[in-house]
């Protein structure tokens, strides 16, 4: 692919080139005004440790979107390969409230719905936002988090949901090296 001629096709290549990089599958959910709202993202990033804090890239057009810039909270609930049901209802199959009929929820902190089959779920309060394109960055501020179900989880690359399959001798990262660096 050479240099985009257009806004259009450089949104079109970027999506395409986007597709080779796999993610975690996640529902982010919030409360407002007694009402629960919910999607499934992948566009989700740890910030830091001190203070635990975690980003969302959520599209303004969505309806989670409003909710949580309304009341100022969300939970990212990371899937289980056993609940990718969950994840096509809430990216699009069911509206609404609806979406909650499946799946048991849990509250824990902030009010935002907590998936109790969930491999953890971050309880998160807006600590900034962020506009950039289509999006905002939420960063939230963890006051709670829950150690849900054992599983393996649900990850999403190349358009098609897969599994995680740890490499023959599940290679460690070399001795002294460590994800959080310092
Ligand atoms: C695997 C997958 C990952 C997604 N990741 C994101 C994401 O990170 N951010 C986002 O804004 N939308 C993402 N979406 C799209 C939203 O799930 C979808 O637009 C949302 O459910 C719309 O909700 P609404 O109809 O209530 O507005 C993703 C969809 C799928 C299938």
């Amino acid at each position: 692919m050479g240099p985009a001629a257009n806004a259009q096709e450089a949104a079109a290549q970027f999506k395409q080139a986007m597709r080779a990089f796999a993610g975690a599958v996640t529902i982010i959910t919030s409360s407002h005004a007694s009402h629960r709202y919910g999607m499934t993202a992948t566009a989700v990033c740890s910030v830091s440790a001190d203070p635990p804090t975690l980003l969302v890239c959520i599209n303004r057009a969505t309806s989670t979107h409003g909710a949580i810039a309304r009341s100022g909270v969300y939970c990212v609930n990371v899937l289980r390969y056993e609940d990718r049901e969950l994840s096509a209802i809430f990216s699009g199959v069911q509206k609404g409230e609806g979406r909650f009929r499946a799946g048991e929820w849990l509250r824990l902190a902030t009010g935002a719905p907590v998936l109790a089959s969930a491999l953890v779920s971050f309880d998160c309060r807006v600590a900034a936002r962020h506009d950039h394109g289509t999006h905002s960055v939420f960063f939230g501020a963890v006051e709670a988090l829950r150690i849900g179900a054992k599983g393996k989880p649900l990850l999403y690359a190349n358009g098609q949901y897969a599994k995680l399959a740890a490499l023959h001798h599940g290679e460690p990262l070399p001795e002294g090296l460590d994800y959080w660096g310092y």
